[in-house]
């Protein structure tokens, strides 16, 4: 109702509300390689057409006279009540959207009262978006440095600023082959973006001096002379001259993650902290079955968006598999929720909640801190809506009725 009364006084939403034409709308703004980042996925773009598919197959069927005038969309998770099942997903350097970045993002999110997923590879760093949220929930999501007492660092700090859970991302051991960033030979981390929760870090600073980091060698051309402005630019934010700038980009390419993970290093994760753990990535329902054995907290069915490996099963698809697994444990979800009633149909399928990925990077773009609040409102409006209309007024109570297999 508000969008319709606002437009009788002639204003419109800042934001298209279409999922698709809000995508066209920032890819129109964002420069050719940010808005390939953003938006592109991995090899042909197979995983990301089977998220979206995945949701033609489980149609909603409503029922009659349940409705109410009032809906509630409140969710319990891991010892909290939250004001709906949605959450931001952790997004990677998002100053490729917009320069306020996770900033932004961190304001929209506590002021439209929606947990923020603070990313590993964001371009604020987690002090200084928790600092501008007040008491509003945060979570942190952990890539697992090969460097362990770098990783121990980025939990405590998490801890620090008043985290409620940490969320260990499983899917992005290597980097998915990525062909839009490989045809533009371009990854913002190369030109120090996405780096932020790094360059302050006094752990990760402590390294950079040691000799044991590998040096990067790239062509000496005019093109690196640019590259290397905005490196050193971002240094002098930071206090760290070019040289510095280099060897924290070659230091964050050798160690951002540990390919070798492996079920036992959960327990020094279990050790370091009493945060909530939960895993993001699972589409195995023998993963789910490990991780509820290994005492985890929570699951996300994910597949990073389509941004890891070609032809991998739709997350929706894998949902109802590892809810049956997970022995209990709550199970959230991600890749491919573009609206409200795709929300509802992953609570359907047995989610706790869900994150919302792309599409706030794109209200993200195309008008900031604003932006990212319409694209919120909009997703719970459609799924108050949905909620009202399907006979379900609590979005606790939607379950397996509520949908059937296409
Ligand atoms: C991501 N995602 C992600 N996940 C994560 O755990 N840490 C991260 O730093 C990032 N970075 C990131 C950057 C960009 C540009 C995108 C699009 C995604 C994955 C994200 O959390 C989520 O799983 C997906 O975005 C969900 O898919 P959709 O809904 O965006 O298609």
């Amino acid at each position: 109702t508000g969008i319709y009364v606002a437009g009788l006084g002639g204003e419109l939403p800042k934001v298209p509300v279409d999922a698709g034409a809000l995508e066209r709308a920032a890819e129109a703004v964002l420069p050719p390689s940010d808005f390939a980042y953003l938006a592109g996925g991995a090899g042909q773009g197979r995983t990301m057409q089977a998220n979206t598919d995945a949701f033609a197959r489980w149609p909603i069927v409503p029922r009659m006279m349940r409705g109410s005038a009032r809906r509630d969309l409140s969710t319990e998770l891991l010892g909290h009540t939250y004001a709906s099942p949605l959450l931001l997903a952790p997004i990677g350097v998002l100053e490729c959207a917009h320069p306020e970045a996770d900033l932004a993002v961190a304001r929209a999110a506590a002021a439209e009262g929606v947990p923020y997923i603070f990313s590993s590879q964001a371009s604020v760093d987690m002090e200084t978006c928790a600092a501008a949220m007040g008491e509003a929930a945060r979570w942190f999501q952990l890539y697992w440095s090969s460097d362990d007492e770098l990783t121990r660092s980025f939990v405590r700090r998490a801890e620090d600023v008043g985290a409620q859970a940490i969320v260990l991302t499983l899917d992005t051991t290597l980097l998915g082959w990525r062909p839009r960033d490989l045809d533009f030979s371009s990854l913002p981390f190369m030109r120090g973006r996405g780096l932020a929760q790094y360059l302050s870090d006094p752990v990760f600073r402590s390294r950079l001096s040691s000799a044991n980091t590998p040096a990067l060698n790239p062509p000496r051309t005019p093109a690196l002379l640019t590259a290397m402005a905005e490196l050193g630019a971002k240094g002098a934010e930071v206090g760290l001259p070019l040289e510095a700038m280099l060897a924290a980009v070659a230091r964050f390419s050798a160690t951002f993650s540990r390919p070798d993970l492996s079920w036992d290093d959960l327990s020094r994760l279990r050790e370091w902290t009493r945060l909530p753990i939960v895993l993001k990535g699972i589409l195995h329902p023998d993963d789910a079955r490990e991780a509820a054995a290994r005492g985890m907290d929570a699951l996300i069915v994910s597949n990073h968006g389509g941004r890891q490996i070609d032809g991998s099963v739709g997350a929706l698809d894998a949902l109802p598999a590892v809810v049956a697994a997970a022995g209990g444990l709550p199970v959230l979800f991600d890749s491919g929720i573009r609206g409200g009633a795709d929300v509802f149909r992953a609570l359907a399928l047995g989610a706790r909640a869900v994150l919302l990925g792309r599409p706030y990077a794109y209200g993200l773009a195309l008008a900031g801190e604003a932006g990212v609040r319409e694209v919120i409102q909009n997703v719970l409006a459609e799924l108050d809506l949905t909620l009202g209309l399907a006979g379900v007024p609590r979005a606790r109570d939607v379950d397996r009725q509520a949908v059937t297999r296409n």
